[in-house]
């Protein structure tokens, strides 16, 4: 079993998923240490000899934009001839305001149904783990800034994308289908800001940013602006758009998806000083 974005959220628990089933695995990064294996999605080549002799992959998409997405299945599909892609919630048009992300996510998915055998898609909705992104000023004076505390999502444990995936990478059954994966329960970003503080024992309040303010804020992350400009549309939009959640994770893993308070749980010690 190849896994790319080994390091990464989610992958790093089909790993461990995988290698608690016994599967043989090996785990790509483009910096290998501890046990990885040399592996460059920007660089389809690479893929090569990581590949060779497995018979399925877990693929994760790192880029904006979908070029390079026939070639890297291609180099892939060489080999291992069943793909499990992480794509995004978003491709449905379940995610009003997220165009953008929602047209590369499905170029790849296009990209994995006609260059793989064998493929199953998965479709996450929002990551419980983006409240990641808060800690900082978490940990620092017990605020999140940002523009929209009341944006609701069906937010997702990582754990539990990745026990989809593991099932669908091991058992057959699952080939040819699109999965649309959410959490539990339906929250808004204050009442994630308000179980981190229940869970720490270190109440969390919000202080309301103007979007402008907001939008230098994820620039100053990293984010690309148009990007930036997608996130907070997004955030606006859910604001009003309830999300629905699917039964999905249940049925497949045949345990219910885990609520954002255990995520909290898993992740105290990243929002404790
Ligand atoms: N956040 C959300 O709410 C959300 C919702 C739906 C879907 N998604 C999708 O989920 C995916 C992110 O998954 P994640 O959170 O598990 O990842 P992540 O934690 O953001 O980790 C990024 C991973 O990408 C790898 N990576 C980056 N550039 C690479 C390259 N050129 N070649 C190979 N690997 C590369 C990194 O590996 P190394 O650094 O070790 O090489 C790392 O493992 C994205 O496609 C995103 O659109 C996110």
């Amino acid at each position: 079993m190849v896994v790319t974005g080994a390091t990464g959220r989610v992958g790093r628990h089909v790993v461990a998923g995988l290698r608690a089933a016994g599967a043989d695995v090996r785990a790509l990064s483009r910096r290998p240490k501890g046990g990885h294996v040399t592996g460059d999605l920007a660089d389809p080549e690479s893929l090569d000899s990581a590949c060779a002799g497995a018979d399925a992959a877990y693929l994760m998409w790192p880029f904006f934009g979908a070029d390079a997405a026939p070639a890297v299945v291609a180099a892939i599909a060489r080999h291992a001839k069943r793909i499990v892609l992480l794509s995004s919630g978003s491709v449905d048009g379940g995610v009003p305001g997220a165009e953008p992300i929602a047209r590369f996510h499905a170029e790849v998915e296009r990209a994995v149904e006609v260059g793989a055998p064998s493929w199953t898609v998965l479709r996450p909705a929002g990551f419980a783990a983006n409240t990641l992104d808060w800690a900082p000023s978490i940990r620092e004076d017990g605020v999140v800034r940002g523009a929209f505390p009341d944006a609701a999502g069906a937010w997702i444990h990582e754990k539990d994308i990745a026990a989809v995936a593991v099932k669908a990478l091991l058992a057959d059954g699952h080939r040819g289908r699109h999965y649309a994966l959410t959490g539990p329960e339906v929250l808004t970003m204050a009442e994630q800001a308000h179980i981190i503080g229940a869970v720490t024992g270190r109440p969390v309040r919000w202080q309301k940013q103007s979007e402008d303010d907001a939008r230098a804020g994820l620039t100053a992350e990293g984010w690309p602006a148009t990007y930036a400009d997608v996130a907070l549309r997004v955030q606006e939009q859910l604001t009003r758009a309830r999300p629905a959640t699917t039964a999905t994770v249940a049925d497949i893993t045949g345990r219910r998806p885990r609520t954002f308070r255990e995520w909290a749980g898993d992740h105290a010690a990243a929002f404790l000083p």
